[in-house]
């Protein structure tokens, strides 16, 4: 695709659009709206455009299309896949004046939400009304609904609750040509035509603009219990995870943190006043909730059994709310912290359950041979494992030169386990190299086929998920 550059005529229709107010072409604007949180990369737009509303972004999309401008939808720029990047200049498209939490409705369990609600925010308005919004990523406390929606987000309750895309009933997009629609209904069940909706979510922001969002919600459960577990060795505790299931247990929490995250978030976050054994390799963090306490301390007890039959150490139970945020804090800061430490690339591998001991052995193995360290941690209810992959004594040479190829070779594996190369971050910028190791051919070009549909031209988040 050849694009065209922002010229002083689309700088003044953008105004006549969103008001002069909304548009800048100020240098270190446009750099701070150039990153999210992938590495290190800095694509900054030609120009950053912040619309109000779907009619101002119709209106955006449609220049585009006549002027071939290319255009990225920018949220709260948390992704840890490059969606978000400019990596082709153009228009930064800064969904952040779309706010407004617009709806929650106690009688039908659902809310209407706009893209740039923080997730948080949404969450504590719900639990305000005694409702749940589960999907909570670990960057939960500053990113956008919006790109909850365009990467399906999860995070830790998945493993209980679904992702983003099990709380979605209903979205306005507005389309690359311009077109505003509704992708379903605000309903539980649905088989009328397509579904636009899930097609959407997931859809990285190269489909069309979600300006409004329709979520079901659940009742808040009234307890919750926290366990952390310790293990001397990682490939028990991930034992440990399927059986936990297969004994009939759904915990509403089931993370992995290897002894490399703990000892550089530890440090990171500062107030952690837990010892860790100098045996201990690895944590599970387990959370079970309900309504009933006493049933949950017997699923408390049936886990720890489990536990203690794959060689556990102390079983600790959070008993109070300062120790289970600081259990928190310290799970979901494990990325933040191996980034402050190094140059790093951060994988986001899913496989079945049962498989996850092969897989953490594997790319443990692939790194002693191509010479990188890994920290892994996650949410290994899920088979959900992030590979933090470290350059540590890594020359620079490797480290640009074959690197990859070790990459290629844990997706390689993950596929061979019958997993897939990205369970929650997305394929963006950094993953899309990686696609055929997972889809055929004809895979990939039915995917292609979609995009050409909805944006013939190219306009819409260009070079994220495949070229
Ligand atoms: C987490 C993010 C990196 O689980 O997905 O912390
Ligand atoms: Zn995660």
């Amino acid at each position: 695709m050849n694009y065209a550059k922002i010229t002083k005529a689309h700088f003044e229709k953008l105004v006549s659009i969103v008001g002069a107010e909304y548009v800048s072409v100020d240098q270190e604007q446009l750099i701070n709206y150039g990153h999210d949180e992938t590495e290190d990369f800095s694509f900054p737009p030609e120009i950053l455009v912040k619309p109000a509303d779907a009619k101002e972004i119709s209106s955006i999309l449609k220049l585009a299309n006549i002027e071939q401008l290319p255009v990225t939808p920018i949220g709260a720029r948390t992704g840890l896949s490059g969606g978000a990047l400019s990596i082709h200049g153009g228009i930064g498209l800064s969904l952040e004046r779309l706010n407004r939490i617009l709806k929650i409705d106690e009688k039908n369990l659902q809310a209407t939400v706009e893209p740039a609600v923080i997730t948080q925010v949404f969450h504590d308005a719900c639990k305000e009304q005694g409702l749940f919004y589960p999907p909570d990523p670990s960057s939960w406390g500053s990113c956008f609904i919006g790109g909850n929606l365009a990467y399906n987000a999860g995070g830790p309750k998945a493993v209980k609750y679904g992702v983003t895309k099990d709380y979605v009933l209903n979205l306005e997009v507005v389309l690359p040509n311009g077109d505003i629609i509704w992708t379903g209904a605000n309903v539980l069940k649905n088989s009328t035509g397509y579904n636009l909706t899930q097609l959407m979510v997931g859809s990285e922001g190269t489909l069309g603009i979600i300006t409004k969002a329709v979520f079901r919600l659940i009742p808040y459960p009234k307890h919750i219990l926290t366990l952390l577990v310790p293990f001397d060795a990682p490939e028990s505790a991930c034992e440990a995870v399927s059986a936990v299931f297969r004994a009939g247990l759904t915990p509403c929490a089931m993370e992995f943190m290897e002894r490399e995250a703990l000892d550089w978030t530890i440090p990171y976050i500062n107030d952690f006043n837990i010892t860790v054994e100098a045996n201990v390799k690895a944590h599970l963090l387990i959370e079970v909730d309900g309504n009933e306490l006493e049933v949950l301390y017997k699923e408390c007890e049936q886990i720890s059994e489990i536990m203690t039959a794959h060689g556990s150490g102390e079983v600790l139970f959070a008993d109070d709310a300062a120790q289970k945020d600081a259990l928190w804090k310290l799970r979901r800061r494990v990325g933040e912290a191996v980034k402050s430490h190094s140059i790093y690339k951060e994988e986001d591998t899913v496989v079945p359950r049962y498989e996850m001991p092969k897989l953490l052995a594997g790319v443990k193995e692939i790194g002693a041979r191509y010479g990188f360290k890994s920290v892994c941690y996650g949410h290994v209810g899920d088979g959900n494992l992030h590979v933090n992959i470290v350059k540590g004594e890594m020359s620079d040479d490797d480290w640009n030169n074959k690197l990859t190829a070790g990459i290629r070779e844990i997706f390689q594996l993950t596929k061979s386990l019958g997993g897939t190369i990205s369970g929650e971050h997305g394929i963006g910028y950094v993953q899309k190299g990686y696609l055929d190791i997972v889809f055929s051919e004809a895979e990939i070009a039915i995917q292609k086929g979609i995009k050409n549909v909805f944006d013939p031209n190219g306009i819409l988040n260009p070079g994220k998920v495949f070229d």
